[in-house]
């Protein structure tokens, strides 16, 4: 396609810049990644990139090359098959080339009035998620940035409800119960909401437990809220869902299920029984920039019943009063007024390929974490530290010194061999794999730790 467009009178002709970032667009959903690609210092940054915000300006296919030749190679690929590290991100082709779509429609998804084909399509991803939750049709939400932001929303409506519920605050001030394997996201927003955490012990297992929320919500009445993870994020572990709803209704507490991460499990059969229980939770996120293969930045933040985060979202002022409040604006469920329709890059691609591939990508990287878990038990110089229960795999090498592990995993990184990093587990050090991109093979992962056989040499 060519781009020819008349120029605009104070930008002049934009053609030319237009289709160079149309075709390196093109070229980058199809090019192979490289694992060298690193960080580099801000001032190596400065001295290659040299000064490119001038009065003048550089000049769209010179800025284009700095970033080309430059900023991009100092960016780590997060769909490199070998970027095993936290938790990287695999979009496929479609959801990224529908980013550009996104970005080009600019479409304005606050309220319905303004965005109503977009949000209409959002919404229709949503009711996937909330499909497979086994929430009833009224339930819904939005899509915001990450899952931070969607714990802080779903956590905000969670203590105002209770705040409406109870009839005010608590002398002491409210608390949110959670254990120490919730997200680190989870104690931002109990700083954001001024609440103190109440921290809840977990089981052998990993898992939080019913028993031990009973325990704790007896001590604490203050409690209006309980995180429930669906994913941790060092193990890849589900809380005891069905155990934790009984709790959580028995004590008239509102239960939030973290799905962050392991949320796209839900469309995985191989382990869907494990989230048994989420179809009593009050909110729940899950981040498909994580493992539903779209571009950042993206969560899908949805209620059992919206309508109490509207209470607490929506927002109110005279230049809002034309604002049609009977319709579906989803400002008025998060914490954000303005905001891009960031849920269509999954809603085009679950439209392109449907959910049943949805299902067998996800099955796929089950697969991929099952059979590298199967060589490590089998492996004579490895450990699995604990029996996953999603894609992420813990384990480690006997012998290696904490000086060990950080030497291989940098060694690994610059040799563009894996990238794998060292985590903890019960204050020891281990190594961590998490696999949200099909396009992993086992074979390669298994080659690669074969590396931890011998001690490292230092960098
Ligand atoms: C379980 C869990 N919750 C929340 C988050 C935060 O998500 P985000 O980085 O999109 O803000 C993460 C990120 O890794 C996570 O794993």
């Amino acid at each position: 396609m060519t781009v020819h467009g008349e120029p605009h009178a104070v930008w002049g002709d934009e053609s030319e810049v237009v289709q160079l970032a149309l075709d390196w667009t093109a070229g980058r959903v199809v090019r192979h990644t490289d694992p060298l690609t690193t960080a580099r210092s801000a001032s190596a940054l400065a001295d290659l990139a040299g000064p490119t915000v001038v009065p003048q300006g550089i000049g769209g296919p010179e800025a284009l090359r700095i970033f080309s030749e430059v900023l991009e190679p100092a960016t780590r690929s997060q769909d490199d098959p070998l970027n095993l590290a936290y938790i990287a991100a695999a979009p496929t082709r479609a959801a990224v080339a529908f980013d550009l779509v996104t970005s080009a429609s600019n479409i304005f998804g606050g309220i319905w009035e303004a965005g109503a084909g977009g949000i209409f399509a959002e919404n229709e991803a949503l009711a996937w998620i909330t499909g497979m939750l086994g929430w009833p049709v009224s339930s819904g939400g939005c899509f915001v940035s990450g899952g931070t932001s969607g714990n802080l929303s779903a956590l905000m409506t969670a203590r105002d409800t209770a705040r409406t519920r109870r009839g005010g605050r608590p002398a002491g001030g409210w608390k949110l119960a959670c254990s120490a394997t919730a997200h680190s996201s989870i104690h931002s927003a109990a700083r954001a909401l001024d609440v103190d955490i109440v921290d809840i012990p977990i089981d052998d297992r990993g898992h939080l437990t019913g028993a031990a929320l009973r325990t704790a919500l007896e001590g604490n009445p203050e409690v209006f809220a309980v995180v429930a993870s669906a994913g941790t994020t060092n193990e890849g572990l589900i809380d005891d869902l069905a155990d934790i709803a009984t709790v959580c209704e028995e004590f008239g507490v509102w239960m939030h299920v973290d799905g962050a991460y392991g949320g796209a499990g839900l469309a995985a059969p191989s382990v869907r029984e494990l989230f048994a229980g989420i179809e009593r939770a009050d909110s729940f996120i899950v981040d498909p920039h994580k493992w539903l293969f779209a571009p950042y930045d993206c969560c899908a933040l949805v209620y059992r019943e919206p309508d109490l985060a509207r209470a607490v979202h929506a927002q109110h002022a005279s230049y809002l009063d034309h604002v049609d409040r009977e319709a579906w604006n989803p400002s008025e469920f998060a914490l954000h007024l303005s905001r891009r329709v960031r849920g269509l890059p999954l809603w085009f691609s679950l439209a392109t390929h449907g959910t049943d591939k949805y299902r067998d990508a996800i099955e796929t990287c089950l697969t991929t974490s099952r059979d590298v878990a199967e060589a490590i038990r089998r492996s004579d110089f490895l450990t699995l530290s604990r029996e996953p229960e999603l894609s992420v795999l813990i384990f480690e090498r006997p012998g290696y010194t904490e000086a060990d592990y950080d030497a291989w995993s940098r060694r690994a990184a610059a040799e563009g061999v894996i990238l794998c990093v060292p985590t903890r587990l019960r204050e020891r050090m281990v190594l961590r794999l998490a696999f949200v991109n099909p396009d992993t093979e086992a074979d390669a992962v298994i080659a690669a730790l074969e590396s931890l056989r011998n001690v490292p040499l230092p960098l």
